[in-house]
């Protein structure tokens, strides 16, 4: 357990009262419900044990390794950099448990079956998140030979591990969260499409239906392709894959589930092609790994990555390759310092290696740079600065593999001859659902979810929540007054508000209001430069059609996208955040 405060003449963080909020609530350390650590004394926390993994495991002497200590809790505190959740809860603590994803194998048995069971309510436990590929399930009613009876499926299965994640709930620290995935040539595909139709049982899953290559090259052709029995290996019957792939959109259509990921091309760019396919992501659909895989994740602050040069805002390029180098060596040191739940998951992770670095704040990056999010400029800004995390990371990457080795199963990997890496995988794009809240930042790659909205607190008063760039906007150009603030929170959107200037207006384009096309331009923008996946929403109309739908799983497949999640506006019940009503 790592005690100390940070020295009070370290830098102070310059925190919203919404992240004090959330900090307070669920990452600063409590004893009987008193917080005992300031938000700085949590980073100093992180950044210390993080770095001390240099001294304990590399040799490096106590000056440097304080030194090295000093510069992570510095781009913490200015909130540039960000590791995922688990490691600003765990760091340091007795949980010890950094990762955000996992990935859990499922073999067709019982014991196999209940040991995954096990395993993810203790990965919940610690704040990890679960993903699943079901597909090696014997189908529903099929014969089980030591008992006589009839296998149950992979549907019903999803059951047990969804009440599994549902008890926990109460003694974690966040909501337990899974990803369940089945290929699209298992014989129980129909009957998964429609598992979350009532969205009552199976709460606690994201779904996704698994595509093949052949999948859409027979939804092309119009021809009808083969279902595989994965326990016997043969063949179980035809369906049409047009009919497949329609009821897969009218589903998404209906309430957003199932998601689709593309298979064949996850494991493209499996850089370990030598120990096996990749059959499942984590919960977001982000990060795809191996069985027993997990991956730490962290994201800069793209908002904090612009500067002022000659009179005109530019992306900072140098605090960009300081902050992205930093980051590499931070996640790496996370692999060491990271107490995993399993000794399998501790040696499948130290044998690939693998991190996760992003970004967030895009959208406030693109209106600092005054571009509206749904143009060619913005996919070419989208394009450069993750080329050039990439390109950074892969060198500090590289002088890691010099300083400490490659990853261990380099050999054989896609990258064998080609360039030596300490990482298997260096970049992700997250959701960064609570850290960009933390940041106040816009999330990962997402445009903004609202300019302004309303937010009823405990007594039952209403308070308009206002964009802190707009409101920066609208003082400097003068259109600002609580009264539009509040119009604008009833509305959602400042598109057609004669008070705001035009190109106001089209900079500051919402989530809503930008087409399924650009959504998924700027997803598969990202995704040319990420080595695992781009967590993204692409967002319809209420009147958007399922042959919207459709185009947009065509087009993504077409843009080398390697999954897609479609929301269609007012879809389902429950929203988790909408504008005009209570967050
Ligand atoms: O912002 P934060 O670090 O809290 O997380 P995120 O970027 O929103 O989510 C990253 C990953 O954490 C997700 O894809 C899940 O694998 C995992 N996660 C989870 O298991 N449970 C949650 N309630 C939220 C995230």
């Amino acid at each position: 357990n790592f005690e100390g405060q940070a020295p009070k003449n370290w830098l102070k963080i310059n925190l919203t009262p919404n992240a004090r909020v959330v900090l307070e609530k669920r990452y600063l350390k409590q004893i009987d419900g008193q917080v005992i650590e300031t938000p700085e004394d949590m980073i100093y926390r992180v950044a210390n044990v993080i770095a001390a993994i240099e001294e304990e495991k590399y040799g490096k002497g106590e000056k440097e390794t304080r030194a090295l200590a000093k510069e992570f809790y510095t781009i913490m505190a200015n909130l540039e950099f960000m590791p995922n959740s688990p490691t600003l809860m765990n760091a340091g603590r007795d949980l010890g448990q950094l990762s955000a994803c996992f990935v859990l194998p499922i073999e067709d048995s019982m014991e196999d079956i209940f040991d995954a069971i096990k395993n993810a309510a203790i990965i919940h436990k610690s704040g990890g998140g679960t993903g699943f590929s079901f597909s090696r399930l014997r189908p529903k009613n099929s014969m089980v030979r030591s008992t006589g009876g009839v296998a149950s499926g992979p549907i019903s299965f999803m059951k047990v591990f969804n009440s599994a994640t549902e008890a926990v709930k109460q003694g974690g620290t966040r909501r337990g969260a899974n990803m369940g995935i089945l290929k699209v040539d298992h014989p129980d595909i129909l009957d998964f499409i429609q598992c979350k139709e009532d969205n009552k049982e199976i709460t606690n899953f994201n779904i996704s239906v698994g595509i093949t290559e052949e999948f859409m090259k027979a939804v092309r052709e119009e021809r009808d392709y083969d279902l595989i029995n994965p326990h016997s290996g043969e063949a179980a019957g035809k369906l049409s894959a047009r009919e497949v792939f329609a009821k897969i959109v009218d589903h998404a259509w209906q309430n957003g589930e199932p998601g689709i990921v593309f298979l064949d091309r996850l494991n493209e760019s499996n850089p370990t092609p030598q120990l096996g396919k990749i059959e499942a992501t984590n919960p977001c659909g982000e990060q795809p790994l191996l069985p027993n895989e997990a991956c730490n994740l962290g994201s800069i602050n793209l908002k904090l990555m612009v500067t002022e040069k000659n009179g005109k805002m530019v992306i900072n390029w140098e605090r960009l390759s300081h902050v992205t180098r930093l980051a590499v060596r931070f996640l790496d040191n996370v692999i060491d310092a990271n107490q995993y739940p399993l000794k399998i998951i501790d040696e499948v992770v130290k044998g690939n290696r693998k991190i996760g670095l992003g970004v967030m704040g895009f959208a406030d990056m693109l209106i600092l740079l005054q571009t509206s999010y749904a143009t060619e400029e913005a996919v070419d800004y989208a394009e450069k600065v993750m080329k050039f995390i990439q390109t950074e990371a892969r060198i500090e990457s590289q002088r890691l593999a010099e300083e400490r080795g490659t990853f261990p199963n380099y050999e054989s990997s896609i990258y064998d001859g080609v360039m030596k890496l300490r990482n298997a995988t260096l970049t992700t794009i997250a959701p960064t659902g609570t850290i960009s809240m933390i940041c106040a930042a816009s999330s990962g790659v997402e445009p903004l979810f609202a300019v302004a909205y309303t937010k009823t607190v405990m007594d039952g008063t209403s308070l308009v929540e206002v964009n802190p760039l707009f409101e920066t906007f609208a003082k400097e150009y003068n259109f600002y007054s609580p009264e539009l603030m509040r119009k604008i929170a009833e509305k959602g959107t400042v598109l057609g508000l004669p008070e705001v200037p035009n190109w106001v207006q089209e900079i500051f384009t919402t989530a809503q209001e930008t087409s399924p096309e650009w959504h998924i331009r700027i997803q598969a923008a990202f995704q040319k430069y990420t080595d695992n996946a781009v967590s993204k929403t692409i967002n319809f109309a209420n009147s958007a059609t399922r042959e919207d739908i459709a185009e947009a799983y065509r087009l993504a497949d077409e843009l080398n996208c390697k999954g897609l999640t479609v929301y269609r506006d007012g879809s389902r019940e429950e929203q988790v955040l909408s504008t005009g009503t209570t967050v």
